[in-house]
């Protein structure tokens, strides 16, 4: 996820420098690795040390490691870590193709989300079709589902957006039954650590998709990715993709395969980090429940979660009805904020060969969220400013 739509508070105009009349507060970000660094970065930096005087940087035992405890974490047998969130998705579509008839290879995909999504059922050799949202969870909307739904539908990748869950009850019920169900595959890249009543984000359907991009609740020093499923089957060919399609035997090549193998420092660092993930979901769970108490009955509008659902809180975002004054004032006060997504997907250059229907609800969020700071040692002298700023346009309180 680039970071090149995030607003940065206003920089002062360039020239002399005029003496200070009063000290501005210090910039609140929208995200900060830094702040928790002293919980893990001793740790890390002993095994990643570890990693390098051992030798050993690939298929190793950080890695293998890293997928046991990711899976026991999950609630799911079988954990695949893979070099990126997109190639999770990527190498699990090409199975799902690999099993269903070349007339089936249509996928169907939200149309509010990151673009790797989409882009992954491309790479796999797939068609996106592009379903609305619904506007106050954000996520997969299951009646526009129904409406995409045709007999080439060989999947739909519901996204856990911003970390809530979606609705994979409503999904499930619009779903044809026998031969003709597509596959439902969880794009869970933001939601680590959420969950439906006892079960996690990632052990909701046939697989799920993780990415470890360094801004990600649970994210490495560079990138990564796991697959998680309940499918031993699966799994072992998703191991075998990830690693040019070998066999059983070594330099034997049943299937074509890529390299996406996890390497042994990213897993070594993930380890370090996995023991604090629920604290720091805990902490995200806390700035957001302050935010909703905040903005309630107010023209702000947080995303809403599902009964039932808790949400990892990878964003914290808001609908507005007019966001242009809410971001000046924001760049006024030194708080940042983010705007996921700009521009739906359906309206994308790169997807235009695949006419997209219109997605109503999709175009207009792009133009009405706003993500606010939320992250695990936002404190709450900070928390209080940002709330005070949005509170402070006129119309919103
Ligand atoms: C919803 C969603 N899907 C997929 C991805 C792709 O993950 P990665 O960046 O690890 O390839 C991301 C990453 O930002 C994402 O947010």
């Amino acid at each position: 996820m680039s970071d090149a739509h995030l607003t940065r508070p206003a920089r002062p105009p360039a020239g002399p420098a005029a003496p200070p009349t009063h000290l501005a507060p210090p910039p609140v970000p929208l995200m900060d690795p830094r702040r928790v660094y002293d919980a893990w970065g001793a740790a890390a930096e002993g095994a990643v040390l570890d990693v390098l005087r051992g030798h050993t940087y690939v298929r190793g035992p950080q890695v293998a490691a890293l997928e046991a405890e990711f899976a026991a974490r999950v609630g799911v047998s079988e954990a695949v870590a893979v070099d990126s969130g997109t190639d999770a998705l990527i190498l699990l579509l090409r199975e799902v193709f690999e099993a269903a008839p070349p007339e089936r290879r249509e996928v169907i995909v939200p149309a509010f989300t990151f673009v790797a999504t989409a882009s992954a059922v491309v790479h796999a050799g797939g068609r996106p079709v592009f379903a609305d949202v619904h506007p106050d969870t954000q996520n997969l909307d299951a009646a526009s589902v129904r409406d995409r739904l045709t007999p080439a539908t060989a999947a739909v990748i519901p996204v856990h957006l911003y970390g809530a869950p979606a609705d994979m009850q409503a999904l499930e019920r619009v779903l044809p039954p026998g031969p003709q169900r597509p596959v439902v595959i969880e794009d869970a890249a933001q939601a680590v650590d959420a969950c439906v009543e006892d079960r996690q984000a990632g052990a909701l359907a046939r697989a799920g998709a993780f990415s470890f991009y360094p801004s990600k609740n649970l994210g490495a020093a560079g990138d990564g990715g796991m697959v998680t499923t309940s499918d031993p089957a699966l799994a072992q060919a998703l191991r075998a993709l990830r690693d040019h399609g070998q066999g059983a035997r070594r330099y034997e090549h049943p299937r074509v395969g890529t390299n996406s193998r996890m390497d042994e420092l990213q897993a070594a660092v993930l380890r370090a980090k996995l023991p604090h993930l629920g604290a720091w979901t805990e902490a995200r769970r806390a700035v957001a429940a302050r935010y909703v108490e905040a903005f309630a009955g107010t023209r702000v509008v947080p995303q809403r979660v599902l009964p039932g659902h808790a949400s990892a809180w990878h964003l914290f975002t808001v609908r507005v009805p007019d966001r242009e004054p809410l971001v000046r004032r924001l760049a006024d006060g030194g708080i940042a904020c983010g705007i996921y997504y700009p521009i739906p997907l359906n309206r994308q250059a790169c997807f235009e060969a695949y006419e997209p229907d219109p997605c109503p609800v999709a175009e207009r969020l792009a133009g009405e969220v706003l993500s606010l700071p939320c992250f695990p040692g936002l404190t709450g002298p900070e928390q209080d400013r940002v709330i005070e700023a949005v509170l402070s346009v006129p119309g919103l309180a």
